[in-house]
């Protein structure tokens, strides 16, 4: 460890973090994360810069092979609008319930601000391609938790229009062996979300000695 204290940030940057120590802010973190559902999220969103920082965070994340088997699409504006109006059609033209496709319609149309987390898996005969869908799902877990954490409202969706090719690649413009593992809604929450039952860890874990 360095005697005197950094005095530049590239110096601050480069000091090395005493991980032996318990990260008690982290461990209360994440003992008490939770989302924030969609329909309480509201402007203000982070800007770009902001936005930037949680998408770096998100990208810290195991990675067998680091094939970075994803990308980010961040929606917001007139592209929303646009998306809500397609998943209008998709749904008519899937014979999805009405009240089921004005819902996922809603849920874009009123998004301040959508991360679409894009699985992207890479050819390896390192990791196979179920690993690289695992690592997609923790970049959606590391921006969700990223994002409460930075003092936004987040929520990880999917609903019946994410599996919908037509949707994700004349909507999106994914390529035919990319799919979406998460809508990441982000924004400023206006209401609390009432908490949920949690599992029974203990009934779920078996430790195994012999
Ligand atoms: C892959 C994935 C897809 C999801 N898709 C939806 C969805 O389409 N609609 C929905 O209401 N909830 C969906 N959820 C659940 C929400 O994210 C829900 O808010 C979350 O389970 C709350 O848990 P938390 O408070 O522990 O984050 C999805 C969750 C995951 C992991």
């Amino acid at each position: 460890m360095p005697d005197t204290a950094p005095d530049t940030a590239a110096d601050s940057a480069a000091a090395p973090a005493d991980f032996s120590a318990p990260n008690t802010a982290a461990l209360d973190f994440l003992e008490h994360r939770a989302s924030s559902a969609w329909n309480t999220l509201k402007p203000p969103v982070p800007d770009r810069a902001a936005l930037s920082e949680l998408l770096e965070i998100a990208a810290r994340v195991p990675d067998h092979g680091m094939l970075v088997p994803w990308r980010f699409l961040v929606l917001q504006g007139d592209a929303l609008t646009r998306l809500s109006h397609l998943v209008l059609e998709r749904g008519t033209a899937l014979n999805i319930p009405d009240q089921k496709r004005r819902k996922v319609a809603t849920m874009f149309a009123r998004a301040p601000l959508i991360v679409a987390v894009v699985f992207a898996p890479i050819p390896s005969d390192k990791a196979p391609e179920w690993e690289q869908r695992l690592t997609t799902g923790a970049v959606c877990l590391e921006l969700l938790n990223a994002a409460e954490a930075a003092g936004w409202g987040a929520n990880w969706l999917t609903s019946w229009i994410a599996p919908d090719r037509v949707f994700v690649e004349q909507g999106l413009g994914l390529a035919p062996h990319e799919s979406i593992s998460g809508f990441i809604h982000l924004g400023t929450a206006t209401a609390a979300t009432p908490a949920r039952a949690r599992p029974d860890v203990a009934a779920l874990t078996s430790w195994v000695s012999v």
